[in-house]
């Protein structure tokens, strides 16, 4: 597959005009977004990570042959103003709700953090807007595999809408076939064909 980065996007006249599907990925600072699509892109550097978070503020568009993934800016980040949260909200808010060409959502959860304020909130939003979303459990090699288990059950209970939970590792690659199988199906289908 062929994986490059197209642009950063800072306001809404910036999204791409040619139509083609995207998947979003969001999640707390530092939950390892960036990681994560270095490992679907198979790629080291393509995304970059880092150990101080909160540094994405634009929305990050990497073009996978015929589809679009969106990193988004990680939000919960301690250090950020109220304003600089309310900004996070209003921006995602409105791309969430106009995106055209918004096929799903992944929402990454740090698979030893289950249950976080942030976390809980969008997932519930998500729950409400009858919008195709999935989990991705991230860093599972931080966690016991019967905590992941439990981890699972326990999200899917809660949360009734969510089309898929992903247990993944970037850093061996474990769960990151699936997750892109499964992205690549969602881009596939016609918009709207996996909500309510
Ligand atoms: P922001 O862009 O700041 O919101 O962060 P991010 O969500 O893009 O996280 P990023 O991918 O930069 O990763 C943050 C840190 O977590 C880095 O130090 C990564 O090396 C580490 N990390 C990411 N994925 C994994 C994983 O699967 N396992 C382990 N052990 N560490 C990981
Ligand atoms: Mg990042």
């Amino acid at each position: 597959m062929s994986v490059k980065f197209l642009k950063s996007v800072f306001s809404p006249e910036d999204l791409p005009s040619d139509g083609l599907p995207e998947i979003a990925l969001v999640g707390r600072s530092n939950v390892g977004k960036s990681s994560l699509i270095n490992a679907l892109a198979e790629r080291k550097e393509l995304a970059r990570t880092s150990s101080t978070p909160g540094k994405t503020q634009c929305l990050n568009y990497y073009l996978f042959d015929n589809f679009y993934l969106v990193d988004m800016p990680g939000y919960g980040y301690a250090r950020a103003s109220k304003s600089s949260r309310f900004q996070w909200i209003g921006l995602i808010e409105r791309y969430f709700e106009s995106r055209k060409e918004l096929r799903a959502t992944g929402i990454l959860v740090d698979a030893r953090h289950i249950g976080l304020e942030n976390d809980v909130t969008l997932m519930k939003w998500f729950s409400e807007q009858g919008h195709p979303w999935f989990i991705v459990l991230t860093k599972i090699d931080k966690v016991k595999q019967q905590d992941i288990a439990a981890h699972e059950k326990y999200l899917k209970q809660e949360f009734e809408g969510v089309a898929a939970v992903f247990k993944t590792c970037s850093k061996d690659g474990k769960g990151v076939r699936a997750l892109l199988a499964f992205i690549k199906e969602s881009v596939a289908a016609p918009r709207g064909a996996t909500s309510d």
